[in-house]
């Protein structure tokens, strides 16, 4: 099928996540066309859930060295310690920069930034805005910036179906839209900033939108795709009554405390830190307390807290408990694990360059080694207001070159389609099997299980040829990141961060990354820019 070039830009930036609005607004700024496109309306991202904060060391107790001390070390040995330098390095920049776009940060009595204490931070230093609604009040700000700006044009509600190549490099996009108009987009850069996987699984803090498009569009292109399997399970989640929701962690950080259903407060049997332990070892904590007490869940008991601070502090958590009649003050809030943030992605370096000229990544569909095997709380926000400024420095560079003048692309797409009962009973098949291989704890037999069954899968949907429906081309995504996902977990045969089998309990005795690149088998890559002293959580 022939579809038409619809528009020219300098930059096309897939996602309206924290990252991507901000390479928008300095791109905007520096006099770049910008077409900024997103699946839902602008205002929908994983950005828009954060609820924790940015951490930044800001305090006098605090220090460069201490933070990427933390980072290492929950990083389980596999971050890149020189990009984890480079980020923190940049990070008061990156938080004035913020500043200065409108954002104004919790303050104390004292009129100074209120820092707080998540996971595996040795001082507390995540700032926040609005209590609990940091995602929510920066993406806000933001987006009346963006719309502001006259050089950037908004697509909501519009799908990017796939990546357009010229000879190596990638000059565009190809769109289908609300009204299921498909169209060309030519751009002279690419910025993949449209987050991570979340729903893959049953059990996820992530968005209807988080299903790995600009992942596995990339992955399709030629893009290296780094650490798939690396995904972080978030310990404190409301699944009760609803759409599952994050409940964050400072929570704990301040004084809340995990109990089981038969009232017993467990997290300091697991780890010396308890209840402020990394996050995959409390949230196999989490599961073994569920699977001890038969119980889909535990209860994070907030009764130390005064009810007026809580309310203030925690609006968000606050709302989302009452309008589901929970006894917040009483028993506690249910809460069990659920996926949360993927660590590995798209292979990019400090500057979010991938192996594919003009191709750029940023944000959750990132590796660059920042996080590791594990990722410390609140670093995925401060990457993201760091790594676009970097980014957009580096891209000014590099426009050397022209855009292709034909008018029409050939596109191939999948002649075959399902109904909306067969997609659906795909996604909650997929769902459900993933969840119970690619999850928290991981053994050879189911994974095996899931291959098997994703093979099967693979030979019912088409992967090769896209889609023009775009719920079946989201299937296709995360079936294809499913796969590399399985793959990768049964090949790492070892446990490390994120990554824990129970049939190989076993640290690795070198420090690698996966690596998927189309068309190739799996490889290891060792991970070069190694930390120096760093102490291995398990
Ligand atoms: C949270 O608020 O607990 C989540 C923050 C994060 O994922 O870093």
């Amino acid at each position: 099928m022939k579809v038409d070039v619809a528009a020219k830009y300098d930059v096309v930036i897939i996602g309206s996540g924290i990252s991507g609005l901000i390479c928008a607004l300095e791109l905007s700024q520096r006099n770049k066309s910008v077409c900024l496109i997103t699946k839902e309306a602008i205002t929908e991202s994983s950005s828009l859930y954060a609820q924790g904060g940015i951490s930044i060391p800001l305090s006098e107790s605090d220090s460069f060295e201490r933070h990427l001390e933390d980072t290492l070390n929950a990083g389980s040995n596999l971050c890149d310690v020189n990009i984890a330098k480079e980020v923190i390095r940049h990070s008061v920049n990156a938080f004035q920069k913020l500043v200065s776009y409108g954002v104004k940060f919790d303050l104390t009595s004292e009129n100074i930034i209120h820092q707080t204490k998540e996971a595996a931070h040795s001082v507390p230093r995540v700032i926040h805005v609005g209590g609990d609604a940091s995602g929510r009040i920066i993406t806000k700000t933001l987006i009346d910036r963006v719309c502001r700006e006259p050089n950037i044009s908004i697509s909501q509600g519009a799908c990017v179906l796939s990546l357009l190549k010229e000879s190596d490099r990638v000059c565009g996009v190809l769109v289908e839209d609300v009204a299921r108009s498909k169209y060309v987009v030519l751009a002279k850069h690419v910025i993949v900033a449209s987050g991570g996987l979340g729903r893959i699984y049953k059990y996820t803090t992530n968005p209807s939108v988080s299903t790995g498009d600009g992942i596995a569009m990339s992955y399709r292109a030629g893009a290296v795709i780094q650490d798939i399997e690396m995904i972080q399970f978030h310990p404190t989640v409301l699944l009760e009554k609803g759409d599952p929701r994050l409940i964050t962690e400072a929570i704990r950080g301040e004084g809340g405390k995990l109990k089981n259903i038969n009232g017993e407060y467990f997290a300091s049997k697991y780890h010396p830190q308890a209840e402020l332990a990394p996050r995959d070892v409390l949230a196999r904590a989490l599961l073994s307390e569920m699977e001890k007490t038969n119980s889909g869940f535990v209860y994070l008991d907030v009764s130390s807290f005064k009810k007026e601070y809580f309310i203030n502090r925690f609006p968000t958590v606050y709302k989302e408990c009452i309008e589901r009649n929970i006894d917040v003050f009483g028993v506690g809030i249910p809460v069990s694990p659920a996926a949360h943030y993927l660590i590995g992605g798209i292979k990019s370096d400090i500057y979010g360059s991938t192996n594919i000229p003009s191709l750029w990544v940023v944000g959750e569909a990132a590796s660059n080694g920042f996080h590791g095997a594990n990722r410390l709380a609140s670093n995925s926000l401060l990457e993201c207001i760091v790594v676009p400024h970097l980014l957009v420095e580096k891209l000014m560079m590099d426009s050397n070159f022209h855009l292709p003048s034909s008018n029409t692309f050939n596109v191939d797409f999948d002649p075959e389609n399902f109904t909306d009962v067969e997609l659906l009973s795909f996604i909650s098949e997929l769902q459900e099997r993933n969840t119970k291989s690619i999850f928290l704890v991981r053994n050879e037999l189911v994974l095996n299980e899931n291959l098997i069954w994703l093979r099967d899968l693979m030979s019912k949907v088409n992967l090769d040829l896209i889609s023009s429906n775009i719920q079946l081309q989201e299937l296709k995504n995360m079936i294809l990141l499913s796969f590399l996902m399985t793959q990768a977990s049964i090949l790492r045969k070892h446990s490390l961060g994120v990554h824990y089998r129970e049939d190989y309990k076993n640290l690795p005795t070198e420090f690698i990354h996966s690596i998927f690149k189309k068309d190739e088998d799996i490889k290891w890559q060792i991970q070069k820019n190694k930390p120096e002293f760093v102490s291995v959580l398990k």
